[in-house]
């Protein structure tokens, strides 16, 4: 008891002391003026208590990709394509800085004649020196079925990895708002050029 008055006592008039009033001081004074613009941002309606309608909990896809490749020039039956590569006169294994635009159909099962559900347009980066490693960047759209709208999907999909988990970001209509997890796994790929793969995106998703 004696030892704490004595510390109370003597910090009452220290430096330290005078300090923390300066800091409390400060802390209040950006407190306030932070209510103060943010009961401004109410009032214009930048701030609201809407709730986002319930959109499906869970949703699957199947996407498509077959790449474009020159050698087999397969112009009539290619949904992704790659860009220029960097101009360097290093080795680049992994082809680290190469993008790939796609428009992907969607279906709603593995296989590419199952019902449609829509299409997937968006980019990969191939963003790793030492391995496969696929940085997605995506919508989904889906335009068929019980459920429509667009999904807003980013993340990486490292080839290695058996089942790989992307970020829900966002969407719209039936997905308005909806954030969650893309489980994605590698369903069937054909190495014969051009290089054929489907994958499966498994969301679980909260709104
Ligand atoms: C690639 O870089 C070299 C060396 O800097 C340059 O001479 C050449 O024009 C570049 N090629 C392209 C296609 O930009
Ligand atoms: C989604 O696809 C449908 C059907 O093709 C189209 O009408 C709609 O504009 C597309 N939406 C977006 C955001 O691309
Ligand atoms: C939705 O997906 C999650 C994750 O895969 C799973 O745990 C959950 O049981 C699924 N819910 C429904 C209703 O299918």
């Amino acid at each position: 008891m004696t030892s704490h008055r004595y510390i109370m006592t003597s910090l009452r008039s220290s430096p330290f002391v005078l300090f923390s009033c300066f800091l409390g001081a400060v802390i209040l004074a950006v407190l306030s003026s932070s209510s103060i613009s943010g009961a401004k941002a109410s009032e214009d309606g930048s701030c609201s208590n809407k709730v986002l309608p319930c959109g499906p909990a869970n949703f699957t896809f199947y996407l498509h990709n077959t790449v474009y490749n020159p050698a087999v020039d397969n112009q009539d039956s290619f949904n992704s394509i790659y860009g220029l590569p960097p101009n360097i006169s290093f080795p680049n294994p992994f082809n680290f800085g190469v993008m790939n635009t796609f428009e992907d159909p969607l279906t709603s099962g593995p296989s590419i004649n199952s019902a449609p559900l829509g299409k997937a347009q968006g980019f990969y980066l191939l963003d790793s020196f030492n391995e496969y490693m696929l940085f997605h960047v995506f919508t989904a759209n889906i335009s068929v079925g019980d459920y429509t709208g667009t999904i807003a999907i980013l993340g990486q999909v490292r080839e290695v990895d058996s089942v790989r988990y992307l970020t829900v970001i966002g969407g719209t209509g039936a997905f308005l708002g909806a954030r969650g997890v893309a489980t994605n796994r590698l369903i069937d790929i054909d190495h014969t050029p051009p290089a054929k793969w489907t994958m499966s995106f498994e969301l679980d998703l909260y709104y």
